[in-house]
């Protein structure tokens, strides 16, 4: 049996997901990379193994469920077990009002941020079970507030968030955490600043562009160490609870695990 953790973590290219995976490959894991680009899941593989992990590359989209049985059936063939799963991908787009929404950019984003997770745990399921394993759903203070242009983002976060609620009543051997990362300083974050002055609502607009501008957005590190703790570490009775990553509960111990350097990749 493998004694290294197996971890799956999706949108593992960028932002948030490539730092958790840092943190991953510091703690020796075996660490899944998933995202829809290969190049930067391969630039990933590499910080992850500088830094004492494994790497395993998976260029898939999470919103088609073929390609989600594919990830899993890689892994199991591969290891013959998955300890956790970070449901980390996500789209922000479309970032205008519901009047004016595309409806296939909707539907994308559902499939993306809500659907992903869901195919990826209903197939990693039962090996989850056996390892007594840890599922992280990254959510989104936009599952609880409403954003203003957001509104594809925000109802697929709370059913996020709420859909993790249902996954721990269901599965007494899984831990399941949904996380807010906070306001972090990612590409889509970047993105919001690119593409939302034409679209978005003003205020909203101008309360990203203003985080940025006085330094305020998280570093994706803090709140990755938080993420990969609650996947490798995380005590059951956290299970069904929707947390953020400075709860000192998380903070605290992800950094007495990790401690407090990081590369960035
Ligand atoms: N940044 C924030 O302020 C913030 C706040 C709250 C919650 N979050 C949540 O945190 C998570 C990570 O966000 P982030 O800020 O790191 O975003 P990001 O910088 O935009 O990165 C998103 C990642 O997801 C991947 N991805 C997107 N669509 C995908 C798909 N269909 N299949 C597979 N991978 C896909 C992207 O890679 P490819 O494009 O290569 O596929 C990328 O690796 C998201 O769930 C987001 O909603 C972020």
């Amino acid at each position: 049996m493998n004694r290294r953790k197996i971890a799956i973590v999706t949108g593992a290219s960028g932002g948030l997901g490539a730092a958790t995976a840092g943190w991953m490959g510091k703690d020796s894991s075996v660490v899944v990379l998933v995202a829809r680009t290969k190049d930067g899941l391969d630039d990933v593989a590499h910080h992850v193994e500088q830094l004492g992990g494994t790497a395993l590359v998976i260029p898939a989209d999470v919103s088609n469920p073929i390609a989600c049985q594919h990830i899993v059936d890689t892994v199991l063939k591969q290891y013959n077990k998955i300890d956790a799963l970070v449901n980390n991908a996500g789209v922000i787009s479309p970032l205008v009002d519901i009047a004016h929404a595309d409806i296939d950019q909707w539907r994308y984003a559902l499939e993306v941020n809500l659907l992903g997770p869901f195919y990826l745990t209903r197939f990693a399921l039962s090996s989850l079970r056996n390892a007594y394993g840890r599922i992280v759903n990254v959510s989104s203070g936009a599952s609880r507030i409403p954003i203003a242009s957001a509104s594809a983002y925000c109802a697929s976060k709370a059913a996020l968030t709420h859909f993790n609620r249902v996954l721990a009543e269901e599965e007494p051997h899984i831990t399941a955490i949904s996380v807010r990362p906070g306001v972090v300083d990612t590409p889509m974050q970047a993105q919001i600043r690119r593409e939302g002055s034409e679209t978005m609502d003003a205020t909203q607009y101008a309360y990203y562009v203003d985080l940025k501008a006085k330094d305020q957005l998280e570093p994706p590190e803090i709140p990755a160490r938080s993420i990969a703790w609650l996947a490798l570490h995380a005590p059951h009775d956290m299970s069904g609870e929707f947390r953020n990553y400075d709860d000192p509960d998380i903070a605290g111990p992800s950094l007495s695990v990790y401690g407090s350097t990081f590369k960035k990749v």
